[in-house]
């Protein structure tokens, strides 16, 4: 990455823009620039060169035209050639350490837990049978004390009818939507979700080869009759759906949309997998599809949108008759999760941690997504009142693309809806924006006033011939 380039202008004539894209070239034709390589951001070099952010927004915008450079939405701009493209589902190692508002990854709250590690493995430290543990291998499902505690976890705070015995410790949330990929569906078969979804999951079914469908989706998600439709047509052999908050579109499934999701499974031997990485109280959803119909659903969850996404702890649930197939596919990956991450969360559960965690969180994400009502009154966000991101279908003419650009110029990273979208389907003109990952409120309010002030701008024009 190159953040120190900076082109010298004073000897150059012409507008500023033209300037800037004729030292990238400059520097691409002698080396100083290396195919593959990021460019400052806007503000950086803008700052370097004293102009303004737009004249290097057209700078930049020029050397593309170019060939020069290309963009990428929420990424930078790269010099062409050499390296593939970044990856659009990745976390970047510059994401965090760099000078944008970071709204572009639904990370838990930022709330200090490194004490409360520090404490949880003191503990582990002074319990040798857990240390043992920590250090022996185990059934792949994971060691049953964890599994009965996790399990009594989600049934207790979260209102999750899991049975400890059905459940399967994973590597994660991702990777628990991975193994029920590939514990149901071999290289070819038919994979259906709602047509904006995880791009994991999208990223998943490509790797393992899968046909994925993208189904119709309104204001409730997945639109049943086109999952019905899908079946007949292509054979669909899972679905994978998030009832409780569409990621990205925020939308949440009623129990009679969820009840008719189930009817159209069932009529046509479809398993679900059901996502719920987030995580909803009972009370503040309708009932889970693992609550309506068990026996056709794979629910996968975990701990890292509450308690830490480093832990690596997600959990599967499954009916009986899957729990062998999905455990002979963790041995293959893995053999089993790591006990020692397990044994911290399960620490964090039964010290009263976990649900502190949840609550603290619960009211920082009430008080962000209270703050994006008020400051995008009017805009067509959506959100839902505790949850981690926003989905805002952008006003005539504006283009995504063109949209996260002005605001990364402006200083707020986010994301288009082309990450979210299955195949090649059609990406709405929408960005979401997670509104957890900002260090503070203020940064939220910083970042919220710049999608205000960009949305009352006249989108750029593009002159092409
Ligand atoms: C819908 C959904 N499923 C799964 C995951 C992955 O969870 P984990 O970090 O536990 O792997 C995410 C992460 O953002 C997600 O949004």
């Amino acid at each position: 990455m190159n953040t120190i380039w900076c082109p010298e202008l004073a000897a150059r004539s012409g507008p500023r823009y033209r300037a800037i894209a004729a030292a990238i070239a400059e520097a691409i034709e002698d080396g100083r620039l290396a195919p593959g390589e990021r460019l400052p951001t806007h503000r950086a070099l803008a700052e370097a060169l004293g102009v303004t952010v737009g004249t290097v927004t057209r700078g930049y915008a020029e050397a593309e035209r170019q060939g020069l450079v290309r963009a990428r939405v929420g990424s930078g701009t790269y010099v062409r050639g050499g390296e593939a493209d970044p990856p659009e589902f990745a976390i970047a190692g510059d994401e965090a350490a760099s000078s944008l508002i970071p709204m572009g990854l639904s990370l838990p709250a930022p709330i200090a837990r490194e004490g409360l590690l520090a404490q949880a493995l003191r503990e582990i430290a002074g319990d040798r049978a857990a240390l043992a543990d920590a250090l022996g291998y185990h059934p792949e499902a994971g060691i049953a004390r964890h599994r009965e505690m996790l399990a009594g976890w989600l049934r207790e705070a979260w209102g999750v009818p899991v049975a400890a015995d059905s459940l399967l410790l994973s590597l994660g949330g991702m990777h628990g939507v991975y193994l029920a990929l590939q514990a149901l569906l071999r290289p070819g078969e038919t994979l259906a979700s709602e047509a904006l979804t995880y791009p994991g999951l999208i990223a998943a079914a490509r790797q393992l080869g899968l046909r994925h469908v993208g189904l119709a989706m309104d204001d409730e998600g997945l639109i049943p009759e086109a999952l019905e439709a899908a079946c007949r047509q292509q054979g669909v052999r899972a679905v994978y759906c998030m009832p409780n908050q569409n990621n990205p579109t925020t939308a949440v499934m009623s129990e009679a949309r969820r009840q008719a999701l189930l009817t159209v499974a069932r009529r046509e031997g479809v398993t679900v997998i059901e996502d719920d990485v987030h995580l909803v109280a009972a009370n503040e959803r309708p009932p889970n599809l693992l609550e309506l119909d068990p026996e056709r659903v794979v629910y996968v969850t975990g701990c890292s949108k509450v308690l830490a996404g480093g832990l690596r702890v997600g959990m599967v649930h499954a009916p009986a008759a899957l729990l062998a197939r999905l455990a002979e596919v963790l041995r293959s990956h893995c053999w089993m999760a790591p006990p020692l991450n397990a044994e911290v969360a399960c620490r964090w559960i039964g010290s009263g941690v976990a649900d502190e965690l949840a609550a603290a969180q619960r009211d920082e994400l009430g008080g962000r997504q209270a703050l994006a009502a008020e400051k995008l009154a009017g805009s067509g966000a959506r959100g839902q009142p505790y949850g981690f991101n926003l989905w805002l279908p952008l006003p005539e003419p504006w283009r995504a693309s063109a949209f996260v650009r002005r605001c990364e110029a402006e200083g707020l990273l986010l994301r288009s809806a082309e990450p979210f979208t299955v195949g090649s389907l059609p990406a709405p003109q929408a960005v979401r924006l997670s509104l957890s990952a900002p260090a503070s409120r203020e940064a939220v309010t910083r970042g919220l006033d710049i999608v205000r002030r960009v949305l009352a701008e006249a989108p750029p024009v593009q002159a092409l011939v």
